[in-house]
């Protein structure tokens, strides 16, 4: 697993480990805190080809996750030079090592409806031309391009899940849900200038983990790409009242109009994602908004409970 002390890393190198699998987490920052039993923690760079080489021979690694990236709109805008050097030199790195090493038999590359561009129909399907806009979703198609390369010049077992706003306990950004719960549970009221007419695929974290181990134990697959999420999308006022609903006293202050995904930068136009190849996999997300809202909430309180 690259990025393995993410979001999405640490969840999944702990399932992956229930499962019984000895697990890897390779990561340029290794949690202190709360090791996971059966997953070794390794501090490196993605970029590092030959320190990956080394470890792919040396733990005869089978299957990898790769998650390891700089994250989001915001990240990419800010630091753009960063971000094309760790997701795109960095996946090439990796592509390289596996392809030296040999022995891998599937490599499950987490990519982003950021690729989409401005989607160009709801449900948007894995088949719909990619334009992205953003320089995150450029670089993150950059990658699935590299990977159809690499695997059609040099047998990389590689497959793109490409997930859409994923939530839930310890999303590590200013994305929405986050801060409105944030605010709901410090009894704060929320302000979000624009972003009212926005539509996203919003995907609880365990259906997210659920669908990436599905892709990643799969057969034989007949798609380079499969969507993970949940296959609807739901507007940013409904998930305004959802929350409201769930936390009696929170307000928001919301304007119309896309949403900014940082100063200045509008969010493409978005909307569901098509989740019928996922479906064949035997993937069913299995968390209402409600649900998933209600866990993530849970997850923010408990430091605070525990702090009384
Ligand atoms: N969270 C989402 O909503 C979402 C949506 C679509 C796609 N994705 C993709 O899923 C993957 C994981 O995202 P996340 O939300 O867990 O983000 P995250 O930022 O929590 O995790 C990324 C991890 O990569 C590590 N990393 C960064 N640069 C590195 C480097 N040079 N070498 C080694 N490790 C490095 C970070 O330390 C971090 O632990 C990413 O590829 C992201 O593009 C996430």
């Amino acid at each position: 697993m690259t990025g393995g002390a993410g979001f999405l890393g640490r969840p999944l190198v702990r399932a992956l480990a229930e499962r019984g699998k000895r697990v890897l987490s390779l990561d340029r920052r290794v949690p202190e805190a709360d090791p996971i039993p059966g997953v070794t923690g390794i501090e490196g760079d993605v970029t590092d080809s030959g320190g990956i080489e080394r470890l792919l021979r040396e733990h005869a690694v089978d299957e990898i996750v790769h998650a390891a990236a700089i994250v989001g709109v915001t990240a990419s805008v800010a630091g753009l030079a960063d971000t094309v050097r760790v997701n795109i030199d960095g996946s090439v790195a990796l592509f390289e090592a596996v392809t030296r090493a040999g022995g891998v038999r599937r490599l499950v590359d987490l990519s982003s409806e950021e690729v989409y561009g401005h989607f160009a129909a709801d449900p948007v399907a894995e088949d719909t031309p990619a334009l992205p806009v953003s320089p995150y979703g450029i670089t993150k198609y950059a990658v699935e391009r590299l990977g159809g390369y690499y695997a059609d010049q040099h047998e990389l077992p590689y497959v793109a899940a490409r997930l859409c706003w994923v939530y839930g306990p310890g999303f590590p950004r200013l994305r929405l849900p986050q801060p409105w719960l944030e605010d709901a549970l410090a009894g704060r009221p929320s302000r979000l200038a624009a972003g009212g007419d926005h539509h996203i695929d919003l995907t609880y974290l365990d259906d997210v983990v659920d669908g990436i181990l599905l892709v990643l134990r799969a057969g034989h697959l007949e798609h380079r790409a499969y969507n993970v999420a949940t296959g609807s999308a739901v507007g940013i006022r409904d998930l305004a009242a959802e929350i409201a609903r769930q936390h009696p006293g929170w307000s928001v202050d919301l304007g119309d109009g896309p949403i900014e995904m940082a100063p200045g930068v509008a969010a493409a136009r978005k909307g569901a994602l098509d989740i019928t190849r996922a479906r064949t996999l035997g993937y069913a997300p299995r968390f209402t908004l409600a649900e998933g809202l209600a866990r993530t909430a849970a997850g923010l309180d408990a430091p605070a409970r525990q702090a009384v």
